[in-house]
């Protein structure tokens, strides 16, 4: 019988790519999402990707007790992935209450379900300013700067105490992200920030598209090779998969440890100016942009190391900085319309 794995958030940018891979790697999904940060458009381009018309979709918030009772009794569930959290930096300063709220009280229902295998969408955030370069899974978290960040530290302290008092019961991943970027090659699923884009990729292409007048980059004085900050941008697709391997980890029982974490990155350096400059190359176009005073709260130069990832799960970032930007033009064209 097949494996059927619940995408709480599963509407959203990176809940309805990995709903694309785990589909392909021949698992049944169930969608559940409160559709508070998203709008049908990721949930239709999954089924048109698919050719599956018949995904089950929920529309719960898992902050409600009895709504993840009756989910977990109507579907035969194998293993979640939640990615169902709010997650504006900005916005989780001026409102902590609201992110501590939603994001651990939806976190810790998931987990009171009762369900065996739980994998959780954690972040680089949790490494801060890191001291070396390029980080592993042992590097030392710092405190968080933002109450955003602060709940991905949070929840991985509580899946990893509640799989340790779990008596073999529980088994859980988190899975540190760098920066997703991209969109799926189909143009039919990706990013929709509601307002203004936070994130610099969605900046590039609404600047490119016109939506904005002008990108800035956020300080030029960093001590790296040309003045700007160094991240590690991983495609969304190569990082949708990543969850396909870490769950099957979980399913076939081939984990060593009861919870395990994995940095999710290619460990490749990039600069937000080489990045532009990418953008600019591959798809022939000028980006209107300027610089800018830093902004607060940014690191100077964080990436991964993936060894990890890449030998226990078997998990190779595949695709080029030029693909992955490529796609994220053809998606913000495919939503202009154009
Ligand atoms: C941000 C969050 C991080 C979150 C991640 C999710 C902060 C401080 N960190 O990471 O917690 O997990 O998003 O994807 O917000 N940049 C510009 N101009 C822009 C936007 C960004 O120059 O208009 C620069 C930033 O200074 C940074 C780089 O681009 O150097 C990447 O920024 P962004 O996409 O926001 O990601 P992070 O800040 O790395």
């Amino acid at each position: 019988m097949k494996k059927c794995v619940l995408v709480s958030g599963g509407a959203g940018f990176i809940g309805s790519h990995v709903t694309v891979e785990l589909i392909a790697a021949g698992y049944d999904v169930v969608v559940a999402d409160n559709m508070s940060n998203c709008d049908m458009t990721c949930f239709e381009g999954v089924k048109k990707i698919t050719g599956r018309e018949d995904i089950p979709f929920v529309k719960m918030d898992f902050c409600d007790m009895e709504a993840v009772r009756q989910l977990f009794a109507a579907y035969r569930i194998d293993a979640v992935i939640h990615f169902a959290a709010f997650k504006a930096v900005g916005e989780s300063v001026e409102q902590p209450l609201k992110y501590y709220k939603n994001n651990l009280i939806s976190f810790m229902n998931i987990l009171e379900s009762g369900c065996p295998n739980v994998l959780f969408s954690s972040s680089a955030t949790v490494y801060g300013e890191p001291e070396k370069v390029p980080v592993t899974e042992q590097s030392p978290r710092q405190s968080a700067t933002s109450p955003y960040g602060n709940t991905k530290q949070i929840c991985e302290d509580i899946l990893q105490d509640t799989v340790k008092a779990s008596g073999g019961k529980l088994r859980g991943i988190l899975l540190r992200y760098f920066n997703p970027i991209g969109a799926h090659p189909s143009a039919l699923i990706g990013e929709l920030p509601r307002g203004v884009p936070n994130n610099l990729v969605p900046f590039i292409t609404q600047t490119a598209i016109g939506k904005r007048e002008c990108l800035s980059i956020f300080g030029n004085d960093y001590p790296t090779a040309d003045g700007t900050c160094l991240r590690d941008y991983i495609d969304i697709v190569d990082l949708a998969k990543a969850h396909v391997f870490a769950v099957r980890r979980m399913l076939d029982d081939k984990m060593e440890q009861g919870c395990e974490v994995y940095n999710i990155g290619t460990g490749r350096p990039v600069s937000v100016l080489e990045l532009v400059n990418a953008f600019e190359k591959v798809n022939g176009l000028k980006l209107n942009y300027k610089f800018a005073p830093r902004r607060p709260g940014d690191v100077t130069a964080i990436w991964a190391d993936p060894t990890l990832a890449n030998e226990k799960l078997g998990w190779k970032a595949e695709r080029s900085v030029e693909d992955t930007l490529k796609a994220a033009w053809a998606w913000e064209k495919h939503i202009a319309g154009k």
